[in-house]
């Protein structure tokens, strides 16, 4: 029995990683002067995703779902350009390996919100509520800093609309065109073997277009090729903010969530019977869960059951974060329990979150080759259980941070401390994400070989 679900049900159900706002009417003024604002994306670019998603899912295109772990409200147009600059490398890489199209989506325009494992933190005698995201609280350690101001919700609506607004001139404007495949390739990426790498890649793909204008196709009239469609994404954490930017289509007079293309649930607020799946269910944009090392069989078929009844193609992307070193163990029998009940996934590896640990100086850090080995871990598990490994979601920067270890410059742990900016998880910096492209460009250009041989 499917229980009426409205924009407000969610609040019958227990919300997890809630802020506690402490101006109730501050909160209320706030959410319906959201509530007023004009949506950030459209029901019909969400069904395009859809379509899109749909075809990863029947391994005719490849996910790439890449960016910031906490996006801040003080990051920079540059800052903003360079990540595009390595996502639009990264698919070219993928793309011209894949032989397929990818579908590239953001953590971008919205992903400001963070859970946490505890509602408070200690420093010395100090104890302050944690940091949440920009949507809620300030990353400084002082009791202004750390307390939840509804005015963020509008801030980061504000600062949600001026980055999309970025993208989309990017992505339509020119900046996109294949043509410029090189200008991609920022001064600190370039100046490395992956870099090198990739400048050889381009220049093969320069021949193709010359290639394609001697034929006499004018390449300045291709949208297909000076255009990229660029997708919006977050985990929808905050539900009062999500619940005030959904709206009806007028078209079809479904409900979606207007604030970002696709929305996920998080590892730690995915409960069958919890507020965030109630909410998700309603709404018709396409949805992911991140699925951990301690999912069950019937947490996953819950969750496909919960958000995608009908089973539609496209709707559903579980977003797998086990660990390199649980992965080959884990992953398998949940595959071949989805594939049983027919239910249509978008398998994806978050080869990130689950590698996560503390280094001795007391930074969080990532090492470079087990992001690479539980990347490998779930081609073989996809492989074995006869299922579509459909993309890759990553944590990512344009900027030369130096915060997960390892890669092609084997960043040590005393590098750690150089250019540690994250507000939250380590991310890889741009050699570090174009040298992941690569090392899943060889993975899938073998598989797509052996499938013609
Ligand atoms: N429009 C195509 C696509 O998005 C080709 C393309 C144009 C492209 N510019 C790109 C691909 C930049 C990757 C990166 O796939
Ligand atoms: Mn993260």
């Amino acid at each position: 029995m499917i229980k009426t679900w409205n924009p407000q049900s969610w609040r019958n159900r227990t919300a997890l990683q809630q802020p506690t706002w402490l101006d109730s009417g501050a909160l209320e003024q706030t959410l319906k002067m959201l509530g007023d604002q004009p949506p950030l994306v459209f029901a019909g670019e969400a069904r395009d995703l859809t379509e899109k998603l749909a075809a990863a899912a029947r391994g005719e295109a490849f996910l790439l779902q890449a960016g910031d772990c906490a996006e801040s409200f003080e990051s920079s147009a540059d800052s903003i350009r360079d990540r595009l600059k390595v996502i639009l490398q990264m698919a070219v890489v993928l793309t011209y390996a894949g032989g397929m199209p990818v579908v590239k989506v953001g953590r971008i325009a919205g992903q400001f919100a963070k859970p946490r494992s505890s509602d408070t933190e200690t420093q010395g005698e100090i104890e302050l509520p944690s940091f949440r995201g920009h949507i809620v609280n300030d990353v400084g350690f002082s009791e202004s800093e750390r307390r939840a101001e509804p005015n963020r919700l509008l801030m980061a609506y504000n600062r949600a609309a001026a980055t999309l607004n970025l993208v989309r001139a990017f992505t339509r404007g020119g900046f996109a065109d294949l043509t410029r495949v090189h200008q991609w390739n920022q001064e600190y990426v370039a100046d490395s073997p992956q870099g090198a790498k990739y400048e050889a890649l381009a220049g093969e793909i320069d021949r193709s277009l010359q290639f394609m204008q001697a034929c006499g196709i004018d390449l300045s009239r291709e949208s297909s090729l000076n255009e990229v469609e660029f997708y919006t994404s977050h985990e929808a954490l905050i539900l009062d903010y999500e619940e005030a930017l959904t709206r009806q289509d007028s078209l079809t007079g479904d409900w979606y969530d207007c604030s970002a293309h696709m929305l996920w649930i998080g590892e730690r607020t995915r409960q069958l019977d919890g507020a965030h799946i109630e909410f998700l269910r309603g709404v018709k944009n396409p949805l992911g869960c991140k699925i951990g090392p301690t999912a069950t069989v019937e947490d996953v078929v819950g969750i496909c059951e919960a958000l995608n009844p009908d089973k539609v193609e496209g709707r559903v992307t579980l977003i797998t974060r086990m660990g390199a070193d649980k992965i080959r163990d884990n992953l398998p029998p949940l595959l071949e329990a989805v594939k049983a009940t027919g239910h249509p996934v978008v398998w994806v590896s978050d080869p990130m979150h689950g590698n996560t640990y503390t280094a001795a100086d007391g930074h969080k850090t990532r090492h470079f080759d087990s992001i690479v080995d539980e990347l490998a871990g779930f081609f073989e598990s996809h492989e074995k259980a006869g299922t579509i490994a459909g993309g890759i979601h990553l944590e990512l920067t344009g900027d030369a941070v130096t915060e997960c270890l390892g890669g092609g410059d084997d960043l040590v742990d005393d590098d750690l401390a150089r250019a540690y900016e994250t507000m939250c998880d380590p991310r890889l910096n741009g050699r570090q994400g174009l040298d992941v492209a690569f090392r899943v460009a060889e993975i899938i250009s073998q598989r797509s070989n052996s499938a013609a041989s």
